[in-house]
């Protein structure tokens, strides 16, 4: 600083602004932007390899003087070609999503304002809870209250601490003491339950795995009888988990039933839909997820089959106020006015972008009735995967039906001997060819391809391509394994 100009070197550093450089910098993206969603229209033929130029740059150290900012958007750009990308239509691994585009349009313009959604935003927070209730509305659960998190292990997280805190009050200020908390549900629920059970004290020995039936629906009698015995044995049993779309089969448990033993036992049901739970919204699939109102609290995950982009998921709760005896404290810094909780009040997160908006300006701009279209779309996608695969000599899939949008299929050529280690080999071999993307899964011991719809953009020729090329190389790799 110099000593005639004491306020010299506290100027705004308006580099930082990309002043001079904004409009160019806006074009050069928004023309990125857009020649990538042209793409995602139709699938490509084989995946972008990492060239030898791109290795250089994911290898370059720290930058002290930056380059110019569209040569930047460029190799950014050129980093995500060459990367597995959910949002095309033939990525069909784990549980995909679409990266919607007015949910990205909502990303950027949330990030442009920063608005931290930790206490009253004004209208950023009137419209978290409208998209609360948008949601709530969409799906068909009637106490519209809850908040958007990261992702569906932390909505699980936050749902089972106040199940926690129910079950155990004062829990949260004085341990559990000499308790021995549980909770109950299907052997084949996400280990984001395990998860749960681990950070909140519970423990993941304590978590109730149990045995599903032919359909691979938990079986609620198991689940009565499990919980009768704990409480003989002085375990306080705290929470029943429905899975409402398994991440393995996309099962979905039987939420009435589950919640008549909730309701004898006194327990916390808390519904993990967040890959099945959208289906609640199509007409066809309903019947799927009665009893779904009787739940205290449910996570649905939007940036899987909401389509939104990433980090996008709600919990949403019977009694907003058992989240607010959760996590509410009562801080200095932290004024309490208005009419509802502040965020920190009732979320695991302190300062949280608004994730809400993506999902607001899908319902917004779409409206509900093109959201459950693509996702009856998929699940119609599905049943057409196991129709034809049946159809094909080669092909094996499970004894029951689809209840979502997974279909796990395998190949028996005649002349493979052994069929797990063929199909963890073709699964390879999939994912090295790039023109369709799926992830294996062991399902009873065995390997299994595990496709799942929740991409819109995915076609009847796209889930059929799967299966061509799941035969072509399924052909070609029988000589390592036959
Ligand atoms: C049923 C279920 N619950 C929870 C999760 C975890 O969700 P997230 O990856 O958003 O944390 C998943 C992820 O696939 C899931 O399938």
């Amino acid at each position: 600083m110099s000593p005639e100009n004491p306020s010299s070197g506290l100027a705004a550093t308006n580099e930082l602004s990309l002043a001079g450089s904004r409009d160019d910098a806006l074009r050069h993206v928004t023309g990125r932007v857009l020649s990538a969603w042209n793409e995602f229209d139709h699938a490509r033929e084989h995946e972008t390899e990492i060239s030898p130029d791109l290795r250089l740059l994911l290898e370059s150290p720290l930058p002290e003087n930056g380059t110019s900012v569209t040569r930047v958007l460029d190799q950014a750009a050129e980093i995500l070609d060459a990367s597995l990308a959910q949002s095309r239509p033939r990525y069909f691994a784990f549980i995909g999503s679409s990266g919607l585009a007015v949910g990205a349009m909502a990303d950027l313009l949330a990030a442009t304002y920063d608005t931290n959604l930790a206490v009253d935003a004004r209208a950023a927070t009137d419209l978290e809870w409208q998209a609360v209730t948008w949601l709530a509305d969409f799906l068909g659960f009637p106490a519209r209250t809850g908040t958007f998190t990261s992702g569906g292990t932390l909505s699980n997280i936050t749902a089972l601490a106040s199940a926690r805190e129910r079950a155990l009050p004062g829990s949260r200020s004085r341990g559990l003491g000499g308790a021995r908390p549980t909770l109950y549900c299907s052997r084949e629920a996400h280990y984001s339950i395990t998860r749960a059970a681990e950070i909140l004290g519970i423990g993941a020995d304590s978590v109730r795995g149990i045995d599903i039936d032919s359909e691979r629906r938990i079986r609620p009698d198991v689940a009565r009888m499990a919980i009768a015995q704990d409480r003989a044995d002085g375990f306080t049993p705290v929470a029943i988990v429905a899975t409402a779309g398994t991440t393995l089969t996309g099962a979905v448990d039987p939420l009435d039933a589950l919640a008549d033993v909730a309701r004898e036992s006194g327990l916390w049901l808390h519904v993990d839909g967040a890959y099945g739970l959208p289906a609640a919204a199509v007409s066809e699939r309903r019947h799927l997820f009665r009893g779904l109102e009787d739940a205290d609290s449910v996570t649905v995950d939007c940036h899987k089959w909401m389509f939104v982009p990433k980090a996008c998921s709600a919990v949403l709760v019977k009694d907003v106020g058992d989240l607010a005896r959760t996590f509410s404290h009562d801080e200095a810094y932290m004024p309490h006015e208005g009419e509802h909780y502040n965020a920190v009040d009732i979320t695991l997160e302190y300062s949280r972008p608004l994730r809400a908006l993506k999902m607001w300006m899908a319902f917004a701009v779409h409206g509900a009735a093109t959201l459950r279209d693509a996702i009856n779309t998929n699940c119609a996608l599905a049943e057409m995967l196991y129709d034809e695969a049946r159809s094909r000599p080669d092909v094996r899939v499970l004894a029951s039906r689809p209840q979502l949008s997974i279909v796990p299929f395998r190949l028996a050529l005649p002349e493979c001997r052994d069929v797990d280690e063929h199909t963890s080999t073709l699964c390879r071999e999939i994912q090295k060819d790039g023109r369709v993307y799926v992830s294996p899964a062991t399902i009873d011991g065995q390997v299994w391809l595990r496709p799942c719809f929740t991409n819109f953009r995915t076609s009847r020729e796209d889930v059929l391509a799967l299966l061509d090329v799941s035969e072509e190389l399924g052909r070609d790799c029988t000589s390592l394994h036959g």
